[in-house]
């Protein structure tokens, strides 16, 4: 009888449940989209029941559909949009207010009013990030401060937080176990990265019960059981990581300087730095990678907004496609020097400017610029964004020579081409770009003694295509010089 890991994958627009062969092969996948709430301007929730009726649903069909018996399954690995902030009684179970998703900004004016330099090297110093409503610490302020009672309560000890993860494992255990992993406790504010503890002095600056805060474990642990009613049977939860720690752990970047990056909606550009937490001069955010064995394993990381999100508007909004695969024909042809630029800070800039004032523009049409250099221009802008965070990374003394890339974009093998070029490194594409899922399905799998060491995941990555860079430094740097340009157009 074959034998499964089960991936739970909940992201920011969709949940997914994949299973694994103990190969590491996807065998089967279902997916769910839910409805986002965007209750006033920069605000955005998730309906926590949403949430977990997706996973429940997604996890039960996948089994039903490959007719695997709960049996079969002998690990659940849990990987998931960060950041995204819940808080549920402890008692009922039931949440006090929406999922308050990372992407929402209604914390800004706390954030800015909290802006001291002593605040910000508190925080940049114990957590590797930055003061920003990105993070969860003022996302659950925001809920103590709003819901009614809702304070009290959480000094009582009756309210519970959690990052996705958390509510996920809560909801899967039937309320029985309240932990979460390294990666997601590193992307609260909260939690010092180097102490590895929740930070007493954090806790008191936002004023957050700690009663209120998981467990946190290694990436790789026993995190606890299903609740029989839930598959039938008693599953272990095995691995926990934040999507993009686990998408960097499925490309197998285990050494230092190993970097992957994921087009998705947004891009995440992430470094593994070794058991130094490597401070940035330069906004990228320092992160727990994972953790093994009581040991953790540091990356640097840079967060771009817009990817796949500008061929959506090119789709959706511009209808000059209609769907993104169509864009690789209709580029092939246009030089890489064509002229036209789309700079997408449609809601600002993430890494490493952080510039929300900042808007989209497209520069430099002229009368024979066609719907094929606006495609090439939005494609590009992805590449140069990429860019940009190489260049923060090499100010701050680090170089990836190749990029391990995953995400829906990376299909297109001109985006990757082009990739390569403005970079000037290698872009290796997996054979599975399921990379995130992968990542956690090796964690549980870690834990369940099937695998036995990152050294045997790493000898089970392969490359499916490898782009070398084309161009020479020069046209790469004229290149480059022009997209800088661009950006400061925007930000004036
Ligand atoms: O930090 C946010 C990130 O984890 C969201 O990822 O894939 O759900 O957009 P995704």
């Amino acid at each position: 009888m074959q034998n499964y890991i089960l991936s739970i994958d909940q992201g920011t627009t969709s949940s997914r449940a994949i299973l694994f062969n103990l190969e590491g092969q996807p065998v089967a996948t279902e997916q769910q989209s839910f409805t986002q709430h965007y209750p006033h301007n920069g605000w955005v929730e998730h309906d926590p029941q949403d949430i977990w009726q997706t996973v429940l649903d997604c996890s039960r069909q996948v089994m039903a559909n490959q007719q695997i018996d709960p049996e079969q399954v002998i690990a659940i690995g849990i990987t998931n949009q960060r950041e995204t902030t819940l808080v549920w009684d402890r008692h009922t179970g039931e949440p006090v207010y929406r999922a308050i998703v990372w992407q929402d900004r209604r914390t800004t004016a706390y954030c800015e009013a909290l802006q001291s330099e002593t605040v910000n090297e508190l925080i940049a110093a114990k957590t590797g990030l930055l003061l920003d409503p990105y993070f969860s610490a003022t996302k659950i302020r925001w809920i103590l401060d709003q819901v009614p009672g809702a304070a009290a309560k959480a000094a009582a000890g009756d309210l519970l937080f959690g990052t996705v993860d958390s509510f996920l494992l809560w909801r899967l255990t039937g309320g029985a176990v309240h932990r979460t992993d390294a990666t997601n406790a590193s992307r609260t504010m909260l939690y010092n990265i180097h102490q590895h503890c929740w930070d007493e002095e954090l806790l008191s600056l936002f004023d957050i019960p700690a009663a209120m805060l998981p467990e946190v474990m290694d990436s790789s642990a026993d995190f606890g059981r299903t609740a029989p009613e839930i598959f039938g049977k008693q599953i272990p939860v095995y691995g926990i990581a934040g999507d993009q720690q686990a998408a960097l752990f499925g490309h197998a970047c285990f050494d230092t300087g190993m970097a992957k990056s994921t087009y998705g909606t947004g891009c995440f550009l992430m470094l593994n730095t070794g058991d130094k937490a490597l401070r940035s001069e330069n906004r990228l955010l320092t992160t727990i990678a994972y953790q093994l064995n009581g040991k953790a394993t540091y990356a640097i990381e840079g967060s771009i907004f817009m990817a796949g999100a500008t061929m959506q508007w090119i789709v959706e909004g511009l209808k000059l496609l209609r769907h993104a695969g169509e864009s690789e024909a209709m580029v092939k042809d246009v030089p890489l020097d064509h002229g036209v630029f789309l700079v997408p800070s449609f809601t600002g800039l993430g890494a490493p400017y952080w510039d929300p004032n900042a808007r989209g523009a497209i520069l430099g049409l002229t009368r024979d610029s066609g719907i094929s250099s606006i495609v090439a221009a939005a494609l590009q802008s992805v590449g140069y964004q990429t860019k940009d965070l190489q260049k923060a990374m090499e100010r701050d003394g680090i170089r990836p020579n190749v990029l391990r890339v995953d995400g829906g974009m990376v299909k297109n093998n001109w985006v990757l081409s082009f990739l390569a070029d403005i970079l000037g490194a290698v872009v290796e594409r997996p054979q599975i770009t399921e990379t995130t899922a992968l990542g956690v399905a090796y964690l549980a799998g870690l834990q369940a003694g099937i695998y036995q060491s990152t050294e045997q995941l790493a000898s089970m990555w392969h490359c499916e295509r490898r782009f070398q860079p084309s161009i020479c430094a020069e046209q790469r740097n004229h290149l480059y010089h022009q997209w800088q340009h661009a950006v400061a157009k925007v930000r004036l």
